[in-house]
């Protein structure tokens, strides 16, 4: 078996060496950006140009300067970066890769919300397509929600499309009434309580730092409440030693990285996010080369969603 496994192992490392060469090559002659989710597979994260969470993508977005941005993520963020840069090219390297999150709202939905809450402000989640954003009266992300819907005049706020984001910003912000949209995320619905309370018995003074899209009987044992950037801020900053992360696998890369003399575990080995891992370093490079998938959106559409977006950007 060992005899077996150590050549394979050595003809993989070849084999992405070799691609992560064609890319940075490839790269330079198309004049392209790679950004990638903090979910991305490590080797991914470790070639991309930028990595981070959805805001700072998007802020990373709006100061682009090559012609071509490859998005290593889901549809909605590749969308977002073609909203704010309607004269680059946008690529999406797997065409598959939706965020089923995004894909629970639709317009109709929407507007029959809209119908029955005349006067309600729209608060959108950033997971979700482009013509849901241009219904919105501003965007948000995991990490400035509550700010955002602080900084709305309106008392009544219909926030779409995911639940737990919604009720946590709604505890943070009680003096607005929040309308919850019944939508969630499949890879966070995966932490269960029963295994965090496991991780936490196993590994005693560890530091619990969840994701807002997990289940309320989860987020109510977190130390920190936080988006994927908010973890990497708190596990540097923390004199902690020990973590429990509830969120998907992919933060691991970084925050081993970043953080050499502290641990990091998952409560499951569940929390993968399949369309976030479909990108892989061959579709990257099949990307360049044959300049797919271009991601497009309807102008009408555009100019209606970026000023959902810029408005979120503009909240400090
Ligand atoms: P952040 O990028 O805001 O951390 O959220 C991750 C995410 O989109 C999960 O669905």
């Amino acid at each position: 078996m060992t005899l077996l496994k150590k050549p394979e192992f050595r003809e993989e490392e070849q084999y992405k060496h070799k691609l992560r060469e064609e890319i940075f090559q490839l790269k330079k002659k198309r004049n392209a950006i790679i950004l990638a989710h903090n979910y991305q597979r490590d080797e991914i994260q470790e070639i991309a140009d930028i990595t981070g969470d959805s805001l700072e993508l998007s802020r990373a977005c709006t100061r682009v300067k090559e012609e071509v941005i490859v998005f290593c993520g889901v549809h909605f963020m590749a969308e977002t970066a073609k909203i704010l840069n309607p004269h680059k090219t946008v690529l999406l390297p797997v065409l598959e890769a939706g965020c089923p999150l995004a894909e629970m709202i639709t317009i109709e939905k929407l507007k029959a919300l809209k119908a029955e809450h005349p006067g309600a402000a729209v608060v959108s989640y950033v997971n979700s397509p482009a013509e849901i954003k241009a219904e919105s009266d501003i965007c948000c992300t995991s990490s400035n929600g509550i700010k955002v819907v602080k900084s709305l005049k309106e008392n009544k706020v219909i926030f779409v499309p995911d639940r737990n984001l919604a009720r946590w910003v709604q505890l943070n912000v009680p003096e607005k009434e929040l309308i919850i949209y019944p939508g969630f995320c499949i890879t966070h619905m995966r932490v269960k309580e029963e295994e965090v309370l496991k991780a936490k018995a196993e590994h005693p003074g560890a530091v619990l730092l969840a994701h807002p899209e997990c289940e309320p009987d989860v987020l109510k044992h977190a130390d920190c409440i936080t988006s994927t950037a908010g973890m990497f801020t708190y596990a540097k900053q923390s004199p902690a030693k020990e973590f429990i992360i509830a969120t998907e696998k992919g933060m691991l890369y970084r925050l081993g990285k970043e953080n050499p003399d502290k641990k990091f575990y998952l409560p499951s080995e569940h929390l993968i996010c399949a369309t976030m891992k479909l990108t892989t370093l061959g579709w990257i490079l099949h990307a360049l080369e044959f300049m797919e998938y271009e991601v497009t959106v309807d102008e009408d559409i555009r100019q209606r969603a970026i000023r959902a977006i810029t408005r979120m950007l503009e909240v400090k």
